[in-house]
């Protein structure tokens, strides 16, 4: 079986999969609306805490466990267990994860549809064809629909291909068109009128809110959601890392690619939503908040690139564009999940597990786009608040109370034999086993 598996065929291709895992709607639109809503750059300073002292711990644990298993979640803690019960809770977990995140990639599809559908608008105008420019930017089933259904396909065809020819190749094509765009985008915005005071509202602290507990619920549940973590998408991911990588190191190179990421579209679009207000847009809501929801992508920015004259199609395209990169190297890493699952654990040939998982999730999407109203928010409120925290917390417990410190510190010495001398190994083990599995809890019941 083992000569059969995929495995990445560098670190570079690791890294621009992973950080592509990593790096999706939850950076670009996620963490800078959560900023301008919590105290601005108190949020980024609580964040930065969070995601190096919590997150950054339970990704190694995934990827540590996914590279020794070699395997899905489910294989992968029914391995390390030792007990007939933990050999138990182990498929459980596993399978709950497999859940999650499919659901998780059900509503993700939905909203990366939006952003395809938007990327297209501006091209539409182009070439006058203004109807389809209209129908294109209204929110109404059957265009939510077909894009969803359209993005469910890319990621399926990406899929199909497998581990090299499918989620390296094009993550490492896509990621580095991402980061060429955002920045460019940011030198663009950067020139115009209100450009500053959007970036004062996002990197002036207001430090009366640090520790308010929805501010750190906030960083925590972003932290978590923009790492991939707790549905074993960074575990599978860990699982086609060459034996001779050195671990801690990748880990901490893709928690900072994704939190450099945000920061980087935090002064994308915070700056871009007070031009937006010098040109004359609306950008706070009722409450005197900043519009931070949907509203924000679809129709702020939007009007924004509409008060921008012919460039404004230009910037739409490249912004859309970002959007959907992003998305799309995300959604990827969530299929690969469950058709990993499928192919070791049932024996189905990879492409026709892609399809086929691939199908029944469109399905689901396409039922709660005819449903949005109850299920849309109940789906993602299930899935990213309760859920995975919980799977989170599971991972770590396997992690730090199951599985033997001494196969650890091997797994993990193979690619990086100095380790257990490092400060890692000093720091690392205690905080999995005590002070990660508290937090996630401490917050998750606030
Ligand atoms: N991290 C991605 C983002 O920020 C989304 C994502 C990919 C994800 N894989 C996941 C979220 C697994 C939760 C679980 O948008």
């Amino acid at each position: 079986m083992a000569s059969t598996r995929g495995e990445f065929s560098s670190r570079f291709g690791f890294l621009m999969a992973a950080s592509g895992s990593a790096v999706g709607l939850g950076n670009i639109w996620g963490f800078p609306t959560n900023a301008a809503t919590n105290g601005g750059a108190a949020f980024l300073f609580a964040y930065l805490i969070l995601a190096f002292a919590l997150a950054y711990p339970a990704l190694m644990a995934e990827l540590i466990i996914g590279r020794h298993a070699r395997a899905n979640a489910v294989t992968a803690l029914r391995l390390i267990s030792r007990s007939k019960r933990s050999r138990v809770l182990g498929t459980i977990v596993g399978l709950t994860g497999i859940l999650t995140v499919s659901f998780i990639l059900s509503f993700y599809a939905i909203v990366s549809g939006w952003m395809m559908a938007f990327f297209f608008d501006p091209l539409a105008r182009l070439m006058g064809m203004d109807g389809l420019a209209k129908w294109l930017t209204q929110d109404a089933e059957l265009r939510n629909s077909i894009f969803a259904l359209l993005f469910m396909a890319l990621t399926v065809f990406i899929i199909s291909a497998g581990v090299k020819n499918g989620i390296e190749k094009w993550a490492s094509r896509l990621m580095p068109s991402l980061i060429i765009i955002l920045l460019l985008l940011i030198l663009y915005v950067f020139t115009l009128p209100g450009a500053t005071e959007g970036l004062r509202a996002y990197l002036v602290p207001d430090f009366s809110r640090i520790a308010d507990p929805a501010l750190l619920v906030d960083a925590m549940g972003q932290a978590f959601f923009s790492l991939s973590l707790g549905v074993g998408t960074m575990l599978i991911y860990g699982s086609y890392i060459s034996k001779r990588e050195d671990l801690p190191t990748i880990g901490g190179l893709v928690a900072l690619l994704d939190v450099g990421i945000a920061v980087l579209a935090g002064m994308l679009i915070l700056p871009a939503m007070y031009v937006a207000l010098a040109n004359g847009v609306e950008i706070f809501d009722a409450t005197g908040g900043l519009i931070a929801g949907p509203g924000l992508i679809v129709s702020v920015l939007p009007a924004l690139f509409a008060t921008m004259s012919g460039i404004g199609l230009f910037v739409g395209v490249a912004f859309f564009a970002l959007m959907t990169i992003a998305s799309l190297t995300s959604s990827i890493s969530m299929l690969e999940v469950p058709v990993a699952y499928g192919v070791e654990h049932h024996g189905l040939e990879r492409r026709k597990a892609a399809i086929a998982i691939g199908s029944l999730i469109a399905l689901i999407s396409l039922v709660i786009v005819f449903n949005f109203d109850p299920l849309f928010d109940l789906v993602v409120t299930y899935t990213t608040e309760v859920s995975q925290p919980l799977l989170g917390f599971a991972f770590c417990i396997f992690v730090a109370w199951i599985w033997q410190r001494n196969d650890i510190l091997s797994e993990i010495k193979q690619g990086s034999p100095e380790v257990e001398s490092g400060l890692f190994w000093k720091i690392w083990p205690f905080y999995v086993k005590f002070i990660c599995p508290v937090a996630i809890l401490v917050v998750y019941f606030q």
